[in-house]
This record gives structure tokens, sequence and C-alpha cells, in this order.
């Protein structure tokens, strides 16, 4: 399945066209209208999240609720449109002169506004933001509910907590290799998705005096895929991997910075012999790992294990105190660009990363199981297990 997105910030709507998703599945719009509220919340966000409630309008692809196989495209109107439509009109109509609408020509620094400007020979940075927004990952969302409810009748489930905002760090090495649902559960009830109460709320208190400055934060998530069979991915050619497919979908995120797969950060600094997780094999469980350093993936393929995914995300760049920048057209210093913005998205980027670890995985089922129709999938699923089960 792939897909494509497209529409501005303050647009009139997103749309979204998922292509090659089986027939026969059926859709739970509340589920998938959930995963969007998900996205909207989390401590720290901007007024935007009070006026956007996200909701997903269907167009094609859909039929007396289930998937007939043909591409399913969808809009998510942007509420604030109204305010907006004069200057995001699609029609020059309306507008007096050059100087009706007033130009941004003060880059951000740590945006694409300098080079998407330069690119594409702009004269107004608006139309860099409009589209370099993270206001896109509402789609990304939306298809990521779509390959969740695809994973589930797999019994594949994708989870997400936060780790890190700032300097606040949690600690979870003693639930880090096998994961433990009732973190999830805990980090569904904490305004950070963090599990530990008691550092939630000193991310909390760190993401206020961040805003008190002027300032912002960012930081990091993990993610996890349970459920997973043996030998989605291959070896066989460099973009068949399903790490380095992974790591693709997950740095694609506005402001992630670093992906890491299991334990990759440390794998550089240990030995071969404390690292690799040892192979071992019982009648009750047939082969299993009593370590998951790897994160579930070797050679490119997935081995049994859960998927573990972290993701760094920097700072946003948008600051209420601004950053020195120069005026594109004037060349003189000037303070960046305030606009509504956001203080930390980290527990939002969280709940994306969930969608693009989703979207692969369900790619990687596709590739291994057929994607015409789910129950012809689910048929040749349960005979790879039965397979994995004899070997
Ligand atoms: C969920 C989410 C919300 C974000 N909200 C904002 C925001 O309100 N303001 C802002 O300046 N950047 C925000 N960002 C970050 C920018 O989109 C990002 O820093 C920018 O695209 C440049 O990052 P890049 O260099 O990785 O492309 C957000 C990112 C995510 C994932």
């Amino acid at each position: 399945m792939r897909f494509l997105s497209s529409g501005e910030s303050h647009g009139k709507a997103l749309s979204g066209i998922i292509d090659d998703y089986p027939s026969g599945v059926d859709i739970d719009f509340d589920f998938i209208g959930n995963e969007l509220k998900r996205r909207q919340s989390g401590y720290g966000r901007g007024e935007r999240m009070a006026i956007e409630k996200d909701r997903l309008e269907i167009l094609s692809g859909i039929r007396y609720g289930a998937t007939i196989g043909s591409p399913i495209s969808f809009l998510i109107h942007n509420k604030d449109w109204e305010n907006w439509k004069k200057k995001m009109s699609v029609s020059s109509s309306g507008l007096c002169c050059d100087n009706d609408i007033e130009k941004i020509l003060n880059p951000r620094p740590g945006h694409a506004d300098f080079s998407g400007y330069i690119k594409y020979r702009f004269d107004d940075i608006r139309n860099v933001i409009e589209r370099s927004s993270a206001r896109e990952t509402a789609i990304r969302v939306a298809v990521g509910g779509f390959a969740k409810i695809l994973l589930k009748s797999f019994g594949i489930y994708i989870y997400s907590f936060v780790e890190q905002i700032g300097g606040i760090k949690a600690n979870f090495k003693n639930t880090f290799n096998k994961f433990d649902e009732k973190l999830f559960i805990l980090a569904e009830k904490s305004e950070v998705r963090c599990p530990d109460e008691f550092i939630s709320e000193k991310m909390k208190k760190t993401i206020e005096i961040a805003a008190k400055k002027g300032s912002t934060l960012g930081g990091k998530f993990t993610l996890f895929a349970k459920g997973i069979p043996a030998g989605l991915g291959s070896y066989c050619q460099w973009d068949r991997r399903l790490d380095a497919k992974i790591a693709h979908a997950i740095m694609s995120i506005p402001a992630i910075k670093a992906v890491e797969i299991g334990k990759g950060i440390l794998s550089s600094e240990t030995s071969g012999i404390s690292f690799h997780d040892e192979i071992f094999y019982n009648k009750k469980e047939g082969f299993f790992r009593k370590t998951n350093n790897a994160g579930g993936i070797e050679g490119g393929m997935t081995n049994g294990e859960d998927i573990l995914i972290s993701a760094y995300m920097k700072p946003i760049p948008t600051t209420a105190a601004g950053l020195k920048t120069v005026n594109m057209k004037t060349k003189k210093s000037e303070i960046s660009l305030m606009e509504r913005s956001d203080v930390c998205a980290v527990p939002a980027a969280s709940v994306v990363g969930e969608s693009m670890l989703s979207i692969v995985i369900a790619d990687a089922i596709q590739d291994k199981f057929g994607k015409d129709n789910i129950f012809e999938m689910l048929e040749n699923y349960k005979n790879y297990m039965n397979y994995l089960k004899n070997i």
C-alpha cells in the first residue's frame, strides 16, 4: 500500500489517497477519528489544536463500511479556513494589488523557510510554511489508522510512549526488551504520553519553563510493534531491507533527526558477545531469544521478536522569543517569524510515529501475503504461520 497527501496548513482541506489497500476490510471510522484526536492532544501544543477537531470525510474506495480495493480518497477540512480565505485564496480575484497581503520575508532557522524560498523562487515564505507545516501529518495518522485496522487482522499492534522531553528522561531499562502493555495504558493517560507519572509532571514543568522563556523543546519517543512474524522484509536488495524502510518512514516525520533500531546506539560501543541476541529453542516456545537488542530486525528482516524503534526530535523551530535571521529582500538582520505554534510536540510526534511504522509494516505484510483481498491474505498468513510452527 502507498499513499499521497496534499493540502496547505491553512487551505480549505488536506486530502489523502491510499492505493493498493485490500478489499473486504471493515473500516471502523470511530477508531480512525480517535487516532486523529490522539495526534492533536499532548501538553505543549499550540492554540490551533483547540480550534481544529479533525474529522475524516471519505470520498471513495469504501462501500457499505468495507473497502472495495479501489483507491481510498478522503478529506480533512481545516476549520480555520474561514479566517484564511483571503490569505490562502486559490484565485487572484479580490486582491487589489501586490501589497494586499503582507509577505513573510524573515525565514525561521530550523524550518524549510530559507531553502524553500530559494528553491521555488518565491517572493513570500508563506508558500513554504503552508506545505512544510506538520499539519500534513494529520493525513499520515488517518492512513496509519487504515494500516492499523489491517494489521489488527494479523494480530499485530503498534504502540508508543515518550521517553524524554528536553533534559527530562524516564528510565524503562527493565521493561525495555519485552513490551509491557501496561506502559502503553499508562502513556495514554499521561498528557505527555510518558508512562511514569512522576516524570510526566517533571516533563510538563520543563515545557512550562521553556514556554515562559519563549523557547521550545524536543525529545525522544519509543515505538513497539507486537505480533510480528519472522521473515518480513528482505536482505536481497538494499531497498527491501525493513530496517531501512522504517528509518526512512520515521525520519520523514518533520523534526525527527535520528532513528534508532533496537539498541543501535549502544551497539557501537559494546562487544559482539554481549550485544547479539543469542538463539534458543525449546518444544513449547520453539525458537526464542532472551534479549532483543536488535529491536526485532536482523539482516533487513523481522526475526519474530517485537520491533523496537526510538526516534529523536529536535526542538520546534518557531519560538516566541524569535531567532536571529535575515530579511530575504532587504538583507537586514531581523527576528524570525512567530506564528501560533507548539512549544513541544513530542507526544503528537509519537502518534505520527505509530502511524508511519504501521504503514511500513502493513506494506511488508502485503508484500508477503498479497494485497488484493483480506481473506486471501489471511489464508496465506495462516499457511505461513503453520509452516513456522512446524520448522
Ligand atoms: C506533530 C508535529 C507538530 C509540530 N508543530 C510545529 C509547530 O507548531 N511549529 C513549528 O515551528 N514546528 C512544528 N513542528 C516541527 C516542524 O514541522 C519541523 O521542525 C520542520 O518541518 C523542520 O524540520 P525538518 O528539518 O526535520 O524538516 C512539528 C512537528 C511535528 C511532528
